[in-house]
């Protein structure tokens, strides 16, 4: 695909755009809820109910996510925005950190970071890669609360919808890459996009639930898609 030296592009992804580094997505088979139902882990009542259990997921899956590497569809993304610069977006409902050790900057994660934890009362994320996996749990050396992981659960609000729906408001392209189109507010981008002409792509092995809205579906993995989608975009 060709984009013009006035095109901006916003970038969604999703887990499957980590399946090929080895991380598993959440709704296929093997998925990451398959052991842990979602309520058990993601919700602020689980965390309520049991936090022990809740840092035991994410330390697992930090643990995860360090013991893999960016992929090739990865890699291209952070080229693009190399050669875009501004002109480029990338949204991502991840919270692992390929995207970044692949070379992204320009980067917003809008269901938050495994590799940040916040006091529950300040407020205030902080990088934090340790596993937390028995008593005691971590408290906040300012005001002694609970320390969380700083992720977006079920029924919380993504972080700085504001600069997304700027940012979606100015592209020219949205291109969402290996999401199922399942959970919102994400998967109606493709809608918003819409109503301003925006043109719409989605990339990933399967038809998402929300396929019916987009311009066009490239079926196959974000490895074998995404590294040769672009002609040379213009840097201009
Ligand atoms: N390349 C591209 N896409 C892939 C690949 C691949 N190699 N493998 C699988 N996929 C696709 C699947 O076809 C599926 O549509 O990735 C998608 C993964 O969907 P989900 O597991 O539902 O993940 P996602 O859409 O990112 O979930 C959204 O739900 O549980 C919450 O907060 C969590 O951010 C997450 C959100």
């Amino acid at each position: 695909m060709k984009l013009s030296s006035t095109d901006r592009l916003f970038v969604l992804t999703g887990a499957g755009i980590s399946a090929e580094s080895g991380l598993a997505t959440f709704r296929g088979s093997g998925g990451l809820w398959n052991g842990h139902r979602v309520e058990e882990v993601a919700t602020p009542e689980a965390w309520d109910a049991d936090p022990l259990l809740v840092w035991r997921f994410y330390s697992m899956r930090r643990r995860d996510a360090l013991a893999v590497q960016p992929n090739a569809a990865h890699h291209a993304l952070a080229q693009l925005e190399q050669q875009l610069g501004d002109r480029f977006y990338l949204c991502t409902q991840n919270v692992d950190d390929l995207h970044e050790r692949a070379g992204s900057h320009r980067i917003h994660h809008m269901h938050g970071s495994l590799f940040q934890s916040r006091c529950v009362r300040c407020n205030q994320p902080f990088a934090d890669s340790a596993f937390y996996e028995s008593a005691p749990l971590p408290t906040c050396t300012t005001c002694g609360s609970p320390i969380r992981p700083h992720i977006v659960w079920f029924g919380e609000i993504p972080l700085d919808m504001e600069s997304i729906y700027a940012q979606l408001d100015r592209a020219t392209t949205l291109l969402v890459v290996g999401t199922s189109g399942s959970v919102y507010p994400a998967a109606g981008f493709v809608h918003i996009a819409r109503q301003t002409g925006t043109r719409t792509i989605y990339i990933g092995p399967e038809e998402p639930s929300n396929a019916a809205s987009f311009d066009d579906i490239i079926l196959g993995t974000a490895t074998q898609v995404l590294p040769d989608f672009f002609d040379h975009p213009s840097s201009k």
